[in-house]
């Protein structure tokens, strides 16, 4: 039987041209998606692949109103009967978000896989065309499904929740945290570290096209408290804290926030360190904040909006929401 995928494009650097095989500098978004598939029309792929244009443009530009047409392309894709699964195609800057936030509101019953390129189209050792292959490799899997939303990148494939970019040149640019990478794929093998672990076939949360605004606050050495109330401006209903270590702050910063706790905002304590895992301490309960684990300040900013979106303000509520990631 022929598996059938539908690609949904949104730009980035896999979709990028630099103009001249050598250059460092090019620009993202720049193939479109009927083009993009007649250049890996000769590639043999074992998959039938239609595609749809959400957007073509560089992930630093992402944002609600992408996601709200990219999860709508998804869960119509994913209701057709003949599309065995999705493959989105994203810049690699903010992939990791668009992955997460498509993990915790999609069902998990069909591959759904984010792949990216950090190198340009016409450039030498351009890595999206292998990225891409791989990713159909992975979409052609019945086993892909029940694991959530896949990332694939450098021969690797990654959990939405553990991916994280952590270089900014060269192919191997993403890796996981807690979990490594839970297979290595090539075009045309595929092994699985692992069975799936959550075969769910209702999204964990309902999407909202009107995600509230949360700021992160990046802790450093002699930040002042008044710097962290001139950026949370009249409307923003969360913090997400990128502290040092396991989510330390100043001490007046912690008053601030504290004080931002007790007036209905709701604050959440993660790590700027690259591998972060920051635990509740004692005083989160009299301060009224809540431990990220092991998500990253950007995933920790994507579940508080979509708890806030779901009217959960609750410190101990958002906290087991945060200890069930
Ligand atoms: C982008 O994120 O759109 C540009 C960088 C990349 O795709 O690697």
């Amino acid at each position: 039987m022929t598996t059938r995928l539908t690609v949904l494009a949104t730009g980035g650097t896999i979709a990028g041209i630099a103009g001249n095989a050598i250059a460092q500098d090019y620009r993202a978004g720049e193939i479109g998606i009927e083009d993009y598939l007649e250049r890996v029309g000769g590639l043999g792929l074992e998959a039938e692949l239609s595609g749809r244009q959400i957007a073509n443009i560089d992930s630093a530009d992402i944002g609600p109103q992408v996601w709200n047409s990219l999860h709508r392309a998804i869960v119509e894709a994913l209701q057709d009967q003949e599309c065995s699964g999705v493959i989105v195609t994203h810049g690699t800057d903010t992939l990791e978000e668009t992955a997460f936030l498509l993990d915790l509101t999609l069902p998990s019953t069909k591959p759904v896989v984010v792949v990216g390129a950090m190198r340009p189209a016409d450039a030498v050792g351009y890595d999206g065309l292998r990225n891409f292959a791989n990713a159909v490799r992975v979409g052609c899997d019945a086993n892909a499904a029940g694991r959530g939303v896949l990332v694939v990148m450098g021969d690797r494939v990654f959990s939405a929740r553990d991916v994280r970019k952590v270089r900014t040149r060269g192919a191997e640019a993403f890796r996981g945290f807690p979990r490594e990478s839970i297979a290595l794929v090539t075009p045309s093998t595929l092994e699985w570290f692992g069975a799936p672990w959550n075969d769910r076939d209702a999204a964990r949360f309902a999407w909202s096209d009107d995600l509230p605004p949360v700021e992160i606050v990046y802790v450093h050495a002699a930040l002042e408290a008044d710097a962290v109330t001139r950026q949370l401006g009249e409307g923003t209903r969360g913090v997400v804290v990128a502290g040092v270590g396991e989510g330390n702050m100043p001490e007046d910063v912690r008053t601030v926030l504290a004080q931002c706790a007790a007036d209905g905002i709701a604050v959440v304590r993660a790590s700027r360190a690259d591998e972060g895992l920051v635990d509740r301490e004692p005083e989160d309960d009299a301060n009224g904040f809540v431990a990220a684990r092991a998500l990253n300040p950007q995933k920790a900013r994507i579940l508080l909006q979509l708890l806030l979106a779901g009217g959960e303000t609750d410190p101990a509520a958002l906290q087991r929401a945060f200890d069930g990631r």
